[in-house]
């Protein structure tokens, strides 16, 4: 696999694992990945939740938690570390900064358009800034809106962007009715993309990657949308069912349990679909029934706290320490694929030979469509190694 190129900034392995929250990604799966050679991101939202002082201080507990799992996830690896942010928080400026300040590599930045940067970029100078800006998009259209309002306004474009398509787990960028049916594939959505970032690449001198996610579980998967022209994808549902994973044991078993028809959309607080299993949980808001919830301080923009059915926050911390009685797990469209616990070196080996397979199957497939090998000569078992070598 070619390395993903961002800036300055060499990802061997050009995966980027997805922030997973509340406390599904957290400094132990973020480590293990950047250790296997690709990015490991600590998902910030609600991340104050596994401080005793939440309900009180919790913007304080959030920074403190963020800045913590920074810290010990750097203790853990010298590979390449991000966070993954919601624009929809209400603490977003907040979180930002704190890890500007812990230098973290990369910044994803998710769930809205992020026309904003904290006041800390400004006084630093956005040049100097080691951190890299990475906006995730659902459409070449976002992506257009965020990298004119950019280069308009800070004179800088983002350093790369991913591009995630309707199949991901998670919150989703689409519409409910976009999810029904035929789904825009994930291959039209780079193709657009890269074409539309074109403009700015020249505009800015600067080489921007479009990374692909949503649905991207395979080796195979990413040889197929790198030929799409996608420099390197994101991955969530994949990592979950992974030893370093930092939700709990039950949480990931609901990935092993799941089959394809417990995969479902659900409306979210958050004001978005989201991808996820369902159980009696999802099924009880589903059928417009509410689960009372106190609210100690409004942590998305976008949520009626007094109107909504249930709190998204607390669902999801519940569900991420076992209680699925209380909460559910959010899952990529390929979950039902799991079939058990591993360490996430054994995952990144497994893509590795998955993607192999697949580039060496077009390989060959592409010299029996030239009819280098005429048809009455059959193929030998043992491909020449020299053969091998030119792949
Ligand atoms: C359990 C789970 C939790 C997630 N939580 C968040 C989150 O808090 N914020 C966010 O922007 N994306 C979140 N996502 C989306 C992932 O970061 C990633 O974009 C997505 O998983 C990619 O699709 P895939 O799951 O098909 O690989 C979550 C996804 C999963 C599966």
């Amino acid at each position: 696999m070619n390395p993903l190129q961002i800036g300055n900034l060499k990802v061997n392995l050009p995966i980027i694992q997805g922030g997973m929250g509340v406390a599904i990604s957290l400094s132990g799966l973020a480590s293990a990945v950047a250790n296997a050679g690709g990015i490991g991101v600590i998902s910030a939202v609600a991340i104050g939740m596994t401080e005793p002082d939440y309900m009180k201080n919790y913007r304080e507990a959030n920074k403190r938690a963020l800045r913590k799992e920074i810290r010990k996830a750097r203790e853990l690896t010298n590979g390449i570390l991000g966070i993954n942010l919601m624009v929809a928080v209400t603490d977003y400026e907040e979180l930002f900064t704190v890890a500007l300040e812990e230098k973290i590599d990369v910044i994803i930045l998710g769930a809205g358009l992020p026309l904003k940067l904290p006041q800390y970029v400004f006084e630093k100078g956005i040049e100097n800034i080691h951190t890299k800006f990475i906006p995730k998009v659902s459409s070449a259209k976002a992506a257009k809106v965020i990298f004119s309002y950019w280069a308009k306004n800070f004179n800088y474009v983002p350093d790369a962007v991913v591009v995630e398509g309707p199949m991901a787990g998670g919150h989703l960028g689409f519409k409910k009715e976009d999810l029904e049916g035929e789904m825009v594939p994930l291959s039209v959505l780079v193709k657009e993309t890269v074409e539309e970032i074109n403009y700015f690449e020249n505009e800015f001198n600067k080489e921007i990657p479009v990374i692909a996610g949503g649905g991207i579980y395979s080796g195979k998967d990413i040889y197929e949308i790198m030929q799409k022209g996608a420099k390197g994808v994101k991955m969530g549902t994949r990592f979950v069912p992974t030893n370093e994973c930092d939700a709990s044991g039950k949480f990931k078993e609901t990935y092993i349990n799941c089959k394809k028809d417990d995969i479902t959309i659900l409306k979210s607080p958050v004001g978005l679909p989201g991808r996820a299993i369902s159980n009696g949980f999802v099924e009880k808001i589903s059928s417009g029934k509410t689960e009372p919830f106190k609210c100690y301080w409004k942590c998305l923009k976008s949520c009626d706290s007094k109107n909504v059915p249930y709190c998204i926050a607390q669902a999801l911390y519940n569900a991420a320490n076992g209680d699925m009685e209380n909460g559910f797990a959010f899952a990529g469209s390929k979950a039902y694929l799991t079939k058990s616990i591993q360490p996430v070196k054994q995952v990144v080996l497994d893509i590795k030979i998955e993607y192999y397979k697949a580039k060496f199957r077009k390989y060959l497939k592409n010299i029996l469509n030239e009819r280098i090998i005429p048809e009455r000569i059959q193929i030998p078992k043992v491909i020449p190694s020299i053969k091998l070598k030119t792949i």
